[in-house]
C-alpha cells in the first residue's frame, strides 16, 4: 500500500498503490496523497490509481472505525483536499475504471480529466448514509445543472465514461489503457510546453472560489496580467512572435 510519486521535468506523477483494495484511501495514503501534492515541484501532476482502478474511495474499514478521521478541519484527507486546491501545478487526471466517492469528487477539482471507456463515476454517499463531501453538492451543480447534480448525488448511480464526458466531468474517453497513458503523455507534453508561471496563473484563476462577480475577477486577471507582462519569459515570447512578423 504506498502512494507512488515519479518526478520528471516537467510532470510528477503520482499513484494511488493499493490494487487489492481498489486503491480505496486509508488516512496513511491521505497523507502522502497530500504530502505528494504539497511538494510537487513541477507544473504538472498526473494523477492515477494502479491496477485497473481509479480508486475505490474511502476506505469504508476506516468510516467505521469512527475516530473522525474522515471528517473535520484538521484530518489528513481535509489535508489532501486543501493540497489539491492549493496545489500550483496543473492537475491531469488518468482514470482507469472505477472512480467512487471521493474519487469521484476529487476529480471535479482536477483541470483536465481523461478516461478508459470502461471507467465510471459514482457519487454513493447517500446510498451509505452519508452526504457528498469535498464541495461536491456546491461544485457539481454548477458543472452540470442543479436538476442533473441532484440526479447525480441522490440516485449515486454509476456514472460510465461516455456520459461523464457528454456531462463536462471528463475531458476525453480512450478506448483502453494503452491509448489513455499515449493521450495523456502527449496532453502533458503539450502543457509542459506552455510558460509555466502562464499555467500555475491560469489555473489559479480558473479555479478561484473567492470572486463573486465578474469585475473582481477581472480585478485578479489584470494583476496576474500586468505581472506576466514584465515575466522576462513572456517578453521573450512576445518579441518572438513579434520578430516573425
Ligand atoms: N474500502 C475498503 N475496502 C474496499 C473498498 C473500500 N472503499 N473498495 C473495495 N475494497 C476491497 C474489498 O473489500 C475487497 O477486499 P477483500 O479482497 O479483502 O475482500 C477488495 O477491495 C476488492 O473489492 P471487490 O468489491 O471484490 O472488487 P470489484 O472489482 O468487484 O469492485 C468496486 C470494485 C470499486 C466497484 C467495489 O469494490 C466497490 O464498490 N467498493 C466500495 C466503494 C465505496 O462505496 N466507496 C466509498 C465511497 S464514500
Amino acid at each position: 500500500m504506498s502512494i507512488d510519486v515519479v518526478a520528471g521535468e516537467a510532470v510528477t506523477t503520482v499513484t494511488i498503490n493499493r490494487p487489492d483494495k481498489r486503491n480505496a484511501l486509508t488516512t496513511a495514503l491521505y497523507s502522502a496523497l497530500a504530502e505528494a501534492l504539497e511538494t510537487a515541484a513541477t507544473p504538472i501532476v498526473v494523477l492515477t490509481g494502479a491496477g485497473g482502478t481509479f480508486t475505490a474511495g474511502n476506505d469504508l474499514g476506516d468510516f467505521l472505525a469512527h475516530d473522525d478521521s474522515a471528517a473535520g478541519d484538521d484530518t489528513p484527507v481535509r489535508r489532501f483536499q486543501e493540497a489539491l486546491l492549493a496545489t500550483r501545478a496543473v492537475v491531469v487526471a488518468a482514470v482507469d475504471g472505477p472512480a467512487v466517492g471521493i474519487g469521484a469528487t476529487l476529480l471535479l477539482h482536477c483541470d483536465l480529466v481523461y478516461a478508459t471507456e470502461r471507467s465510471y463515476l459514482q457519487f454513493p454517499f447517500t446510498s451509505l448514509g452519508l452526504v457528498p463531501e469535498f464541495g461536491s453538492s456546491f461544485v457539481l451543480p454548477r458543472l452540470v445543472g442543479p436538476q442533473r447534480a441532484a440526479e447525480l448525488l441522490l440516485f449515486g448511480d454509476r456514472v460510465p465514461a461516455p456520459e461523464a464526458h457528454r456531462l463536462g466531468l471528463v475531458n476525453e474517453v480512450l478506448a483502453d489503457t494503452a491509448a489513455l497513458e499515449t493521450r495523456v503523455a502527449d496532453r502533458t507534453a503539450a502543457l509542459a510546453a506552455q510558460p509555466a508561471s502562464s499555467l500555475a496563473l491560469t489555473r489559479e484563476l480558473l479555479r478561484d472560489t473567492e470572486s463573486t462577480s465578474v469585475r473582481e475577477r477581472m480585478d485578479v486577471e489584470s494583476q496576474h496580467f500586468g505581472k506576466l507582462l514584465h515575466d522576462p519569459a513572456t517578453v521573450a515570447n512576445l518579441r518572438a512572435k513579434l520578430g516573425r512578423r
